[in-house]
């Protein structure tokens, strides 16, 4: 038997019991191994692979340029990085969207090569009929309502979703609908936090809030965007825990000034 302490990793059922215990679940976002690795032994719940990679680590305005084979790509590297979290791969725009069979060969890719746990993907009714069809044959699903991103140009910006009262009780319908259809775990974005307060009490099902107030299961965030590294833009509901966007430009001037200055390398640094 190995004398290594043996870790006790994060399941679907798992999560579905921390609500139980109303324990709060912690959920960052991963691109790479470096980063998953770190992520993971500060003992995160669940590690996304979100689709915000697009923005983060390709550069895009947003994220419907991302594509399954970046995705897949993410995917892998993180995999590599991660032993205890449970690792949850995003679908990109028009991997799902485009009818059951795509959708279940795309949700199947990511767990046949590249290692992840669940998948997540974004909407309501539409793609209730996916959801089922994934959970059924064993692929378990997180969903995603309200700012659902890959809709951006239908919503039309990034603004606060389900404030009027239709689109309110729409949400909570489609948040009722997708539990029915089998997700364990659905996040909620941006929208108000006595709307994400009535869906979480009426699930069974853990909700995950972004820009969702405090009374979801768990929390989400970009880890780029909490740590600093991500400063295009900083929406209010995103709390800085580092800024090491700055460390690092102050660190590259200091190595280039001494490089300038000929400082660097000095004798106990060159052989
Ligand atoms: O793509 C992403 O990172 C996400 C989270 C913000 C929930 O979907």
């Amino acid at each position: 038997m190995s004398l290594e302490k043996k870790i006790k990793r994060v399941t679907v059922p798992s999560i579905i019991k921390m609500k139980e215990r109303h324990e709060p679940i912690a959920m960052l976002t991963a691109y790479d191994a470096l980063m998953a690795d770190l992520v993971d032994r500060s003992g995160i719940d669940i590690i996304l692979v979100g689709d915000s990679a697009g923005m983060v680590m390709g550069g895009f305005e947003n994220t419907l340029s991302v594509s399954m084979e970046d995705m897949l790509f993410y995917t892998k590297s993180v995999r590599r990085g991660v032993n205890r979290a449970l690792l949850v791969a995003d679908m990109p725009f028009m991997s799902y969207q485009t009818g059951l069979e795509d959708a279940v060969r795309n949700a199947g890719r990511f767990l046949q090569e590249a290692g992840a746990e669940a998948v997540k993907l974004e909407g309501g009714k539409p793609v209730s009929d996916i959801i089922y069809r994934l959970t059924d044959i064993g692929i378990p699903v997180m969903g995603h309502l309200g700012l659902t991103p890959q809709s951006i140009h239908q919503l039309g910006g990034y603004g606060v979703q389900g404030k009027e009262d239709a689109l309110a009780t729409r949400l909570k319908e489609d948040a009722l609908l997708l539990q029915d259809a089998g997700v364990f775990s659905l996040v909620l974005e941006k929208i108000p936090a006595t709307l994400a307060a009535d869906i979480t009490q009426s699930l069974h099902i853990p909700t995950i809030g972004i820009g969702a107030g405090n009374s979801c299961d768990g929390q989400v965030l970009v880890t780029h965007d909490m740590l600093g590294l991500y400063d295009k833009f900083k929406p209010k509901f995103v709390r800085r825990y580092a800024e090491l966007g700055k460390n690092l430009l102050d660190a590259v001037a200091h190595y280039i000034e001494d490089v300038k200055n000929k400082d660097f390398p000095n004798e106990h640094e060159s052989y």
